[in-house]
């Protein structure tokens, strides 16, 4: 039963050495770790999900509308320009959640600016690299009540 939920679509497992120059250096360890020590701080519960399978992750979303989530920060990753069905998950269960790209999608290739998500979420935060994830977690915590949360 987490107060907030984090999930990492396709090859985000990869951040570390996936195209450093575009994604940079950190890991998706890393990540996690700054959004859970963020959440551990404030006596929060985080939990994380990567996952490479589109069902995965919706099935996981479907379980956060009655498992007592919530709020949930998701990089959909290329999902995001694809992914009618996870957004029907997260418009289903009608958590806010916070969409998060570590670059800039609108300065890169066109198909990346469409967004199945972004019309649904509380806030699109991108080009940040991982302190869009740190930025995206301090709000939820906010949001949810949590005083105090780390700037
Ligand atoms: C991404 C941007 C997407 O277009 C891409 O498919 C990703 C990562 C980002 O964090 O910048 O996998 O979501």
């Amino acid at each position: 039963m987490p107060d907030i939920l984090l999930l990492h679509g396709p090859n985000l497992n990869l951040l570390g050495t996936r195209e450093p120059g575009i994604y940079g250096a950190c890991t998706l360890e890393e990540i996690n770790h700054s959004a859970l020590s963020r959440c551990t701080a404030v006596g929060a519960r985080l939990e994380t999900l990567q996952s490479n399978s589109e069902s995965e992750l919706i099935s996981r979303v479907q379980l956060s509308g009655t498992d007592g989530t919530r709020f949930i920060v998701i990089n959909p990753a290329a999902f995001t320009h694809t992914s009618v069905a996870l957004r029907d998950a997260l418009a289903a269960v009608g958590l806010p959640f916070i969409e998060v790209h570590l670059s800039n999608v609108h300065a890169r290739e066109p198909f990346r600016r469409q967004s199945f998500f972004s019309d649904l979420a509380q806030a699109v935060v991108c080009g940040l690299g991982p302190r869009g994830y740190e930025t995206a977690v301090d709000v939820a915590l906010e949001q949810i009540g949590f005083r105090g949360a780390p700037a």
